[in-house]
């Protein structure tokens, strides 16, 4: 990327925007940074120019287009709450999927083709072999997961007609806070097991619900790989260089390798916080697979990517360094 490059971030007051936005702005790259503020947070976005606005309004997008040389676009924005969307599903779709497409046809317009696209690990469903590398199959099991899927073909799709080109980047568990405590994770409601443990050490919340104990894993709770928030960052910037650089199509998935189950976590968020974190054991989540670890080889062997942060203790100590602020 140029210096002189603007990267345009949707969603950039939120949680992996925002340390993507804090990333490229310490790389001296200009960022222009648009988001609803549904579930975004203002105070989140310290770098850049900051436009509020939503994907439904495709002129307002091309205001945007319009108003800055956009080099390429990182793409967050998107509601991520997996049980709400099966209670909901078009509000999914309509912002997951059609606000999606209005970007991509304001860029078309603009001639931007660079495009860096939030996907998970929630559009293989349920993983028929661990690690799961990019070839498992995608076969989601809720609406979320295949609405971030069916963009993933529309993005296909795009490439193939219009020449657009995009790199997928499916996360596993996002974790962990900026190191310098300038942002963090702060979903409002909070359903995340790290965040909500901390609230139990901090005594804002009785104890921590493990949701399913009976799972055919070592100790029957279920087993997810966590990544920290600055790498999959740095991934995104990585990501960014291999289109301009290689001008093909990316598709890889962001994790540790590294599978914790939630007991686990929860004895390793006890160490950090120094602080008896009381379970209730209240039976399955819908929709919870068993195991999701990813395979990161790729984004290793593709991008030079390597996580700065391997264990989940350090990972766990940037989020109570966060969370527990005063
Ligand atoms: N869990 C509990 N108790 C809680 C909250 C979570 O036991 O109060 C468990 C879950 O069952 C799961 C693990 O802790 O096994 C992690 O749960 P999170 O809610 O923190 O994260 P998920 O794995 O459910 O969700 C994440 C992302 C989604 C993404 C999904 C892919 O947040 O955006 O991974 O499966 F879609």
């Amino acid at each position: 990327m140029d210096l002189n490059d603007n990267i345009l971030i949707t969603g950039g007051a939120g949680y992996i925007g925002s340390h993507t936005n804090k990333e490229l702005s310490q790389k001296g790259l200009n960022t222009i940074i648009i988001d609803n503020l549904v579930y975004g947070h203002p105070e989140f976005v310290k770098w850049g120019k900051f436009i509020e606005g939503d994907l439904n309004d495709p002129d307002f997008i091309r205001s945007v287009f319009a108003s800055f040389s956009i080099k390429a676009v990182i793409h967050f924005a998107a509601f991520a709450y997996v049980g709400e969307s099966v209670h909901e599903p078009e509000k999914y779709y309509s912002n997951n999927v059609i606000n999606t497409l209005n970007l991509l046809q304001v860029m078309r317009e603009f001639g931007v083709s660079q495009i860096v696209f939030s996907s998970t690990c929630a559009t293989y469903g349920l993983p028929k072999a661990t690690p799961i590398t990019e070839d498992h199959p995608q076969q989601p099991i809720n609406p979320y997961g295949k609405s971030k899927l069916m963009v993933e073909q529309v993005l296909e799709d795009y490439s193939n007609a219009y020449g657009l080109k995009h790199a997928s980047l499916r996360y596993f568990n996002a974790a962990g806070a900026d190191p310098d405590g300038e942002t963090g994770e702060w979903h409002e409601p909070e359903t995340h097991l790290i965040p909500l443990v901390f609230d139990v050490a901090l005594g804002k919340r009785k104890q921590i619900e493990i949701f399913g104990t009976d799972y055919d894993t070592p100790d029957g709770t279920c087993i997810r790989d966590y990544i920290h928030v600055t790498d999959l960052a740095d991934a995104h910037i990585l990501a960014l260089d291999y289109l301009e650089r290689e001008n093909i199509n990316l598709i890889c998935n962001l994790g540790n390798g590294n599978g914790y189950s939630v007991k686990e976590v929860i004895n390793i968020a006890e160490q950090v916080t120094k602080k008896k974190i009381q379970t209730i054991d209240t039976g399955p989540r819908m929709g919870d697979p068993p195991i999701l670890v990813g395979s990161a080889e790729k984004a290793k062997r593709l991008l030079s990517w390597e996580p700065r942060y391997a264990s989940l203790e350090a990972i766990i100590e940037t989020a109570w360094k966060w969370h527990s602020r005063k």
